[in-house]
């Protein structure tokens, strides 16, 4: 995955625990990369190591980390690092959420080598939404969630999301209900 996802998890360790603690991660870890660069290609094993190390010192469960690693990356790194693209992809949740499938198709052309995930809306009502996730990566649903809580957050839109099919399960793609209140 591009260094970008790397950095946003160091930033999101040291904000929380401090600079100490990132750097006992990261040597748990086995990580011998000083500085990530978010232009560059790394291999997502470096992204599953740092997560699952942090995952054992800070005594969180993985999933919690990736929710809250989700949160952390609507609302700090998308927002201060390219608040341009998020700010042209919708003005309100159910907006954004219509624009979500090719969100990251037009990044491509910036980055030539991503490899994103793939998202589907169905069954789209005024306050909800089934979510369709597809990637070729494995383990990434909380992620998503935390995303869309995240979300909700940055639109003023409390979300609730269900996961109703989960492919670690024998499922063919995670699937959500996403749904949501609009506050004036
Ligand atoms: C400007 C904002 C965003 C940027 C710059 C961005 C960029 C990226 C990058 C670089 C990756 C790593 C994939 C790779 O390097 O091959 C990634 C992965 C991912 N992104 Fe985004 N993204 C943004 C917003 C979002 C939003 C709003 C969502 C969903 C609500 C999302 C969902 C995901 C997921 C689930 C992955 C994990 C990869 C996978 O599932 O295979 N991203 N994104």
């Amino acid at each position: 995955m591009y260094g970008m996802v790397n950095k946003a998890v160091e930033d999101m360790v040291v904000r929380h625990h401090g600079e100490s603690v990132w750097e006992q991660i990261k040597a748990q870890a086995g990580v011998e990369i000083d500085v990530f660069m978010s232009n560059e290609n790394y291999s997502d094993e470096v992204t599953y190591k740092l997560v699952a190390t942090a995952s054992r010192i800070l005594r969180m469960p993985a999933e919690q980390i990736l929710i809250n690693f989700g949160e952390h990356w609507v609302l700090h790194t998308a927002q201060e690092g390219y608040g341009g693209l998020m700010n042209a992809a919708g003005k309100t949740l159910p907006e954004f959420m219509r624009n979500l499938p090719n969100f990251h198709s037009r990044m491509t052309m910036i980055f030539p080598k991503l490899q994103p995930p793939h998202f589907e809306c169905t069954d789209i009502t005024e306050q909800s939404l089934k979510l369709h996730y597809h990637s070729h990566r494995q383990g990434l649903a909380p992620f998503v969630t935390g995303l869309m809580q995240g979300l909700g957050k940055k639109f003023n839109s409390p979300v609730t999301v269900r996961q109703t099919a989960a492919k670690a399960q024998g499922a063919n793609h995670d699937i959500f209900e996403v749904s949501w209140t609009i506050t004036p």
